[in-house]
């Protein structure tokens, strides 16, 4: 599909590649800086992401926001989005919790994913957690054994992956949280070394 970032999106909005649309609110594309030099993935929006058709705008973009911050990151200048569009939940009594992507979404929803890639043409692609790893680079990567390992690609972008910013939130509140997102934090900060200098 040729076109621009805007018309990809419209076209995704309907998208009925998987049976996800019919349980979720929305189409929830990528967002953020058309030209940047970094591309964060994630894994699928979760509760607030689905209603709002934002990606990372709840608990977890929070995470995001803080650590990107901490290292120096201006999250203006970076392309937001998830390996999966549409969220996937179960009911746990009032609650929509959300589910692991299956292989088959993941792969319905790739499509997407490389139209953003090709259009924004960063030149890292970060994907948080095993989800968007899963998309990018094999059902074999594994976070936890390669966080920071670097993969050149073909058109010329490098492609890496660290944890997920929930995993920071599922770390008990103290030390623990604080080691985690300052862990996270550095994984970012070490990211801007792939990137060609930042005007000042
Ligand atoms: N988790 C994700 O992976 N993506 C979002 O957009 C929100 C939470």
């Amino acid at each position: 599909m040729a076109g621009s970032l805007e018309q990809v999106r419209l076209v995704a909005a309907g998208c009925r590649a998987c049976d996800l649309w019919r349980t979720s609110t929305q189409t929830v594309f990528g967002e953020g800086y058309e030209r940047a030099d970094l591309m964060l993935v994630g894994a699928q929006p979760g509760d607030k992401e689905d209603l709002a058709g934002r990606p990372f705008v709840g608990p977890a973009g929070r995470v995001l926001d803080r650590a990107l911050g901490d290292a120096g990151i201006d999250r203006g200048a970076v392309y937001v989005t998830n390996a999966v569009k549409h969220l996937k939940w179960e009911a746990r009594g009032t609650r929509r919790l959300h589910q692991r992507p299956g292989a088959a979404e993941i792969a319905a929803c790739r499509p997407w994913l490389d139209h953003e890639i090709e259009l924004v043409a960063p030149k890292v692609v970060v994907c948080l957690g095993a989800t968007a790893a899963q998309a990018l680079l094999g059902r074999a990567f594994k976070v936890s054994r390669q966080r920071g390992e670097v993969f050149p690609q073909p058109a010329g972008h490098v492609i890496t992956a660290t944890v997920h910013p929930a995993s920071v939130l599922r770390a008990p509140v103290g030390a623990r949280r604080d080691a985690e997102l300052a862990a996270f934090t550095e994984d970012l900060r070490r990211l801007v070394e792939h990137l060609p200098p930042q005007p000042a």
